[in-house]
């Protein structure tokens, strides 16, 4: 890309992530009037039709429905990876070859293996890789982070990350392909990552875990009513020991009827404490040891213009961003690494980490002991 010439996007897949994404896009250039309107160039979908169809709808340029071509397409600059993680490795392989920056949904990918090929490749590519950790970009994460390197909370020595959804806790869910075979996974692989990643931005990686995982249901009646063995758990749980000798505690679970997207994130620390759910993006909870003892108490903090980037969305406090804007953030930090800005993403070295992680982690529920996490 030439300099000052506008950068041209390629998505592929548009889906729930693919739609944030192209949002994302959308929405970057007016949100952040510094940022260069980004040009909308090419739309991969499955095939030609559907392409042409989203590429209508979500404002592209061009479409195709064969992202081989795309990824190469001269007049691409950035790849947008937002297909099912089964096509990750092999789509930003492909498009880092190209010399292409690529945007890439968590995790990276289905094998270790693969997650480590995808880290070479950018290291060879030596363009910008961000992988789509959209919650550590919320202004509250970012004030939590700011808060314990003030050291608000004092030096912190235990952290607790759960998350929770129930789109698995139905029983009556009928048996399909993702309960079993190559593209199956659990909680742990589907979205164990996302906490991980929280704990990674605000305290640090993992060192250690022992870890347990567990099937609420056996087994699911499949569409002939025929009972099925499911191979994946939906519940995974782990003590932790943390690189900076922290203890934590990590608890994901997709069949907690109830919860819709719990993803809570207590710290605690010598002088206080921090308490986080994304259920509540828009507030944090603050308490602090020196604040007068006949007022001790949890202070709710809501996000407002003094936490940036809230100020980009709303000039006044307390009125909330969503899930989509956490997205927009995302693509401006992006933006500014690709600038060769200091950014606050996740590359795929620190994405790589996270996923030996949850590589550690399964490897403890096999050997039922503890597991160090293998650099
Ligand atoms: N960051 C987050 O919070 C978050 C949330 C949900 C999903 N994800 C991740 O996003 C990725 C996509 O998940 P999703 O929920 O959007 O899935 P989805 O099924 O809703 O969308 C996938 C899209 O990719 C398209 N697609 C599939 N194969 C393709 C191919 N060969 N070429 C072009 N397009 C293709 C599909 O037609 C579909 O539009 C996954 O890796 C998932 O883990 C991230």
């Amino acid at each position: 890309m030439e300099t000052g010439q506008q950068l041209r996007v390629c998505l592929i897949g548009t889906g729930y992530m693919g739609k944030c994404h192209a949002l994302a896009w959308n929405a970057v250039g007016p949100t952040f009037e510094d940022v260069p309107k980004p040009r909308l160039e090419l739309l991969v979908e499955v095939n030609d039709r559907l392409a042409a169809k989203r590429a209508e709808e979500l404002a592209f340029a061009r479409s195709t429905g064969d992202w081989q071509s795309a990824v190469e397409d001269p007049a691409v600059d950035v790849v947008s990876i937002a297909s099912p993680t089964w096509f990750h490795s092999e789509m930003a392989i492909a498009a880092l070859a190209s010399g292409k920056h690529v945007w890439c949904e968590k995790p990276m990918s289905l094998k270790l293996s693969d997650s480590e090929k995808m880290a070479d490749a950018a290291a060879k590519a030596g363009t910008i890789v961000v992988l789509g950790y959209n919650y550590i970009q919320n202004p509250a994460i970012r004030l939590i982070k700011k808060l314990i390197r003030e050291g608000a909370i004092g030096e912190v020595n235990h952290v607790r990350v759960e998350m929770d959804e129930d789109y698995m806790a139905d029983p009556d869910t009928p048996y399909n392909s993702f309960f079993s075979g190559p593209q199956a996974g659990g909680a742990l692989e589907e979205f164990g990552v996302h906490p991980l990643s929280l704990l990674q931005t605000l305290v640090g990686d993992v060192a250690a875990a022992c870890a347990d995982q567990w099937k609420p249901y056996a087994t699911r009646r499949d569409a002939d009513g025929v009972n099925q063995p499911v191979a994946t758990h939906d519940i995974a749980g782990a003590l932790l020991r943390l690189d900076n000798g922290a203890s934590g505690i990590f608890v994901v679970n997709r069949a907690a009827w109830g919860r819709k997207g719990r993803l809570v994130v207590q710290l605690y620390g010598s002088r206080g404490s921090i308490y986080f759910d994304q259920e509540r993006l828009n507030e944090m909870r603050l308490y602090t040891s020196s604040d007068d003892p006949a007022l001790h108490g949890y202070r709710q903090i809501l996000n407002g213009p003094l936490h940036p980037p809230y100020h980009k969305f709303v000039p006044t406090p307390g009125h909330g961003l969503g899930f989509n804007d956490l997205k927009v953030i995302e693509c401006r930090e992006f933006l500014k690494a690709i600038a060769g800005e200091p950014a606050h993403i996740i590359d795929f070295n620190k994405g790589l980490r996270i996923e030996r992680s949850i590589d550690t982690l399964a490897r403890s529920v096999n050997s039922r002991t503890w597991e160090q996490v293998i650099q």
